[in-house]
Order: C-alpha cells, then sequence, then structure tokens
C-alpha cells in the first residue's frame, strides 16, 4: 500500500472546467481534465512523447491533446500522434471521480475503498480547500486535538482560562480514532447565539473520529447539554481529508454539512450558507497560520512534551503508518 492508492481529493469540482488543470500527490505530477462529456479523468503530467507539461494541452473531445506536438491521450492513457498515426503511445492513467464537490485520483486499480461520508439529516454548505506549508502529520496533529482552540479560534473551541473544565476521551480501533471533547464555550456574539440557538449553561461538544484510507475526520462542532443530550438548532458536520502534496505542503478539502431544527427547505440554512462557509474558511485559515509558524517540520512525536489533549498523536501516526503508508505490521496503541 501506498499514499498514492487512496483516494484523494485534489481540486474542487467547480475549479475544473474546460482547461486541464496540473496537481501532484505525495510526489506525483498529475493533469486532470473534463472531457466533452463531462466525466474527468486524471494521467500523469508528463507527456510520453518528449516530457512536455500535459496540463498546458487543451481538451479536445474526450482527450487531453499536448500542447507540444498535438499528441492526444485519452482517459485509459491510449495515445494519438497526428504526425506518426501508426504509434503507439500510451500515457500512465489514473483513476479518478467527481464526488461531493471535489474530484478525487488513485493510482489505477488499487484495491481501497471510496470514503462513504454519512450525511443523514445534514445538509451540504460547501467545500473548502486551504493549502498549508507543512507535513501531513503535523497538520492532521494541529485539525485533531483542542488545545490550540483558545488561542486559535474565534468560535470553535474553549476559553483559555476554562481548559481544565474542559473533558477529552478516546477511542480507538486498528482503522479508527475517535476523540470527544466536552467544555463551556467560547463567548460568542449575541447575533450567533440566537441563530443557532445556543442555550446559556450549554457545553461546546467536539466530536470526531478519523479514518486512514485517505486520512479524514469527521468532525461534529454542536453546542447542546450533554446531561440531557439536547442539542442547539444548528450544528455542523464536517468530513476533512488531507492530501499529502509533498513532503512539507498539504491540502486540507473541508467538505461542509450542517442540520438544523428550524422549519424550511434545508432547515433554512439556505440563506446563511454563505455566512457559514465564510466563518469557516475563516477558522481554518487561523489554524493555516499557526501551522505555518512551526519551527520544525520534523514529523516525529520523540521529543515534544505531550499533554492531556495530544494522545490521539500517537494513535493516529500509528495508523497513518500502517494504515496509510502501509509500513509493516506494528502493533497498534489501543485506547479503552
Ligand atoms: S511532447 Fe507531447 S506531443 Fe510531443
Ligand atoms: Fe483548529
Amino acid at each position: 500500500m501506498a499514499v498514492i492508492d487512496h483516494w484523494h481529493p485534489v481540486l474542487l469540482s467547480a475549479t475544473l472546467r474546460r482547461e486541464p488543470k496540473a496537481v501532484r500527490v505525495d510526489g506525483h505530477d498529475i493533469v486532470v481534465f473534463r472531457t466533452s462529456s463531462g466525466s474527468v479523468a486524471a494521467l500523469d503530467e508528463v507527456c510520453p512523447h518528449r516530457r512536455m507539461k500535459l496540463s498546458l494541452g487543451c481538451v479536445v473531445g474526450d482527450t487531453v491533446q499536448c500542447k507540444y506536438h498535438g499528441w492526444t491521450f485519452a482517459a485509459d492513457g491510449r495515445g494519438e500522434s497526428p504526425g506518426t498515426p501508426k504509434l503507439h503511445a500510451c500515457a500512465t492513467s489514473y483513476d479518478a471521480r467527481d464526488d461531493y464537490g471535489a474530484v478525487w485520483v488513485r493510482r489505477r486499480g488499487a484495491d481501497t475503498e471510496f470514503p462513504q461520508f454519512d450525511r443523514t439529516g445534514y445538509h451540504p454548505m460547501g467545500v473548502l480547500a486551504h493549502r498549508i506549508k507543512a507535513p501531513l502529520e503535523l497538520v492532521v496533529d494541529n485539525f485533531t486535538e483542542i488545545e490550540h482552540t483558545p488561542t486559535t479560534h474565534g468560535i470553535f473551541g474553549y476559553p483559555l482560562e476554562l481548559m481544565p473544565l474542559v473533558k477529552v476521551t478516546f477511542e480507538a480501533t486498528n482503522t479508527s480514532v475517535r476523540t470527544v471533547n466536552v467544555g463551556p464555550s467560547k463567548p460568542l456574539p449575541w447575533i450567533l447565539r440566537k441563530l443557532v440557538g445556543i442555550k446559556p449553561d450549554d457545553q461546546f461538544i467536539d466530536d470526531w473520529t478519523t479514518w486512514f484510507s485517505p486520512v479524514y475526520s469527521r468532525f461534529d462542532h454542536e453546542w447542546g447539554n450533554p446531561e440531557t443530550g439536547t442539542r442547539a438548532k444548528v450544528g455542523w458536520r464536517l468530513f476533512i481529508v488531507w492530501t499529502p502534496v509533498g513532503p512539507s505542503e498539504t491540502i486540507a478539502t473541508t467538505f461542509s454539512y450542517a442540520r438544523s431544527t428550524y422549519p424550511g427547505p434545508s432547515g433554512g440554512l439556505r440563506l446563511f450558507k454563505w455566512l457559514m462557509q465564510r466563518l469557516l474558511d475563516r477558522e481554518i485559515g487561523l489554524d493555516v497560520a499557526i501551522l505555518e509558524g512551526l519551527a520544525s517540520h520534523e514529523t516525529g512525536i520523540e521529543g515534544m512534551k505531550l499533554s492531556r489533549f495530544d494522545r490521539s498523536l500517537g494513535l493516529n501516526r500509528d495508523r497513518i503508518e500502517t494504515v496509510y503508508r502501509g509500513h509493516g505490521a506494528k502493533r497498534l496503541s489501543l485506547a479503552g
């Protein structure tokens, strides 16, 4: 198993129109294009003729045409040379699909499952992509602990002075790590409390699970009362998938959904979609800024002084090594 064997989102669907686009997954340079019939295709970026970038070419029918000498390549890689019609040329092709609002690729024919997002009861809010100049492990560290939320975030998370009251629990299987955090909410603008329907003694409940083929988490960000089980009127469900571009660059693609008990189609959220996506974009942008301030891109946790919120770091790394990178059968640490 190699990283490229897993499905990774590489582009927002809406940004792939008539022009081919260059993307990179774990160092593999790939051209993605949308054929005239609307389906997506992915090939090695390098033209087999004389190594031109295929992403500089154009789409002709169901093929991409190289800008240099006009050879064309279909979705399965089969190429044709206008000047030498009998010549057999083939480009390396990748599996490609257009799902959840993003274009995904993996090595052709790899034996991996496409991630299934459970969105039952949720309305789609949109998809965002953030490019972060940090390695995948360090990016996942940030998104899967809440100790940074008091100092980094505006809405999601907990106030710094009340962090000792935040309860955190971990559960792990061979293929997943779940973290649940419950504690006092940050002080929020009254308009947001009103719209989301947050009651004065509601807590912020941050419950997420990470899987490793590809590496992605489902986050439920909610306000509510953990004792009675009641929840505010609106809650977020995010799926964030991490695509390693190379050793020091990662794309976080966020598929955002929300539930609401307000009446009306889409739980009355249609009007607020734009605002909710702006808030989310800003919150994730704050994570990007903090990650780009890291003094080291060393991904090992040895030598770090870890806190009670950081247990997921080791649990995630074990599974990134075994499930995602396919590096041998390590004994996985399991949390009870
Ligand atoms: S380099 Fe692509 S057709 Fe010649
Ligand atoms: Fe964050």
